[in-house]
């Protein structure tokens, strides 16, 4: 095809798109790579000729009618920082149902067609709430947890984990001197994935995540058996979510072993930092999806939550999305079980 026909091919598609106007928001906890996401949408969004509105601190700034007007060199520069350029929150507002139709309301007034919302679970649950009262929503998984059930990876999770094996690592040098066990508490709400990826990659002696019981007597006997085989030192992952308080865990392992045991909260660092490649990767592509999904005429204009499936970046009805159940992964803590054994 000549250039020319290309170029008017191009223009009729932009002419012909439903959509001319967007809002774009993140929500919840931040996570590395939301950037890239914002960046992604807004310059794609410019590129087949729509408006784009930021709309700064999530549901709350929207309810609040906190609107900017991005161009392509708003969101220059931000790819390789952590946060969120647009800021966020968790509204208490955009819970109740009279928060919902003001947002929808704002909106309207804004002459915004579609919304692409960046957050994880509470983000999704939400946006799936506001469709309800006829705005499309297109929403990225953007949360360190990888805790939603329709994609495999979500944007932050690889930097998150990335960000406790650097921590495993130092943690390890002074445990080692020291002769101690150190229990590293992470992130993740009622997802064991950060523990489980971190605990495998970093060469964790045990793991405590949510979805499995905890067995003191095997963390234990481990440390207790390595202690007689020469090895003083251990490192133990607990997500934030187990079963057992970490508190309880140490004082657990303390009293059964007579060791020293310290403990460590990751926290919010895990959620800060540059992204890491696969988390700007991801973050791009499924920003690009975004856009294709309001401009393609084969996707009727509705909601849906763009993810990654089997390697392939994919949309899906939003409704579906937010009903689907994550598959824990048990055989992983099987795996590290063996390999610390
Ligand atoms: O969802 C991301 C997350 O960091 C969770 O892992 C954690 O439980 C929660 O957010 C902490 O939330 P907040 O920023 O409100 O303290």
């Amino acid at each position: 095809m000549k250039t020319k026909d290309l170029m008017t091919e191009a223009a009729e598609a932009k002419s012909l798109s439903k959509v001319k106007k967007i809002g774009i928001l993140t929500s919840g906890g931040d996570s590395p790579g939301m950037n890239a996401a914002i960046r992604s949408v807004t310059r794609c969004a410019i590129n087949a000729g729509i408006q784009v509105y930021g709309i700064q601190r999530g549901y709350q700034g929207l309810i609040e009618g906190e609107f900017i007007e991005l161009d392509r060199y708003s969101v220059s520069d931000t790819m390789q920082r952590g946060g969120t350029m647009l800021k966020t929150a968790r509204s208490e507002d955009f819970k109740t149902e009279a928060g919902q139709e003001r947002a929808a309301s704002i909106l309207q007034t804004f002459g915004i067609d579609a919304l692409v919302a960046i957050g994880g679970d509470g983000t999704m649950r939400g946006a799936f709430d506001l469709s309800k009262f006829n705005v499309p929503v297109i929403c990225l998984p953007g949360t360190i947890d990888n805790d939603l059930g329709y994609t495999d990876y979500t944007i932050g999770f690889d930097t998150a984990v990335n960000t406790v094996l650097e921590a495993i690592g130092k943690i390890r040098d002074t445990s080692s001197s020291h002769e101690r066990t150190t229990v590293i508490e992470v992130m993740g709400r009622k997802c064991g994935d950060i523990a489980v990826y971190a605990a495998l990659a970093g060469g964790a002696e045990g793991v405590c995540v949510p979805e499995m019981p905890v067995d003191v007597n095997r963390i234990c006997n481990k440390i207790i058996t390595d202690g007689h085989k020469g090895r003083t030192h251990s490192v133990i992952i607990i997500a934030e979510g187990a079963p057992i308080k970490t508190t309880d865990l140490v004082d657990e392992i303390k009293r059964v072993t007579h060791k020293e045991v310290r403990q460590v909260v990751l926290s919010y660092l895990q959620r800060g930092g540059s992204p890491s490649s696969a988390d700007r990767l991801l973050g791009t592509l499924c920003g690009a999806k975004a856009v294709e999904v309001l401009t393609d005429p084969n996707f009727d204009l509705g909601s849906y939550a763009i993810g990654e499936q089997n390697g392939k970046i994919c949309a899906i009805s939003l409704e579906e999305a937010v009903n689907m159940k994550r598959d824990f992964k048990e055989e992983l803590v099987g795996l590290i079980n063996v390999l610390s054994k």
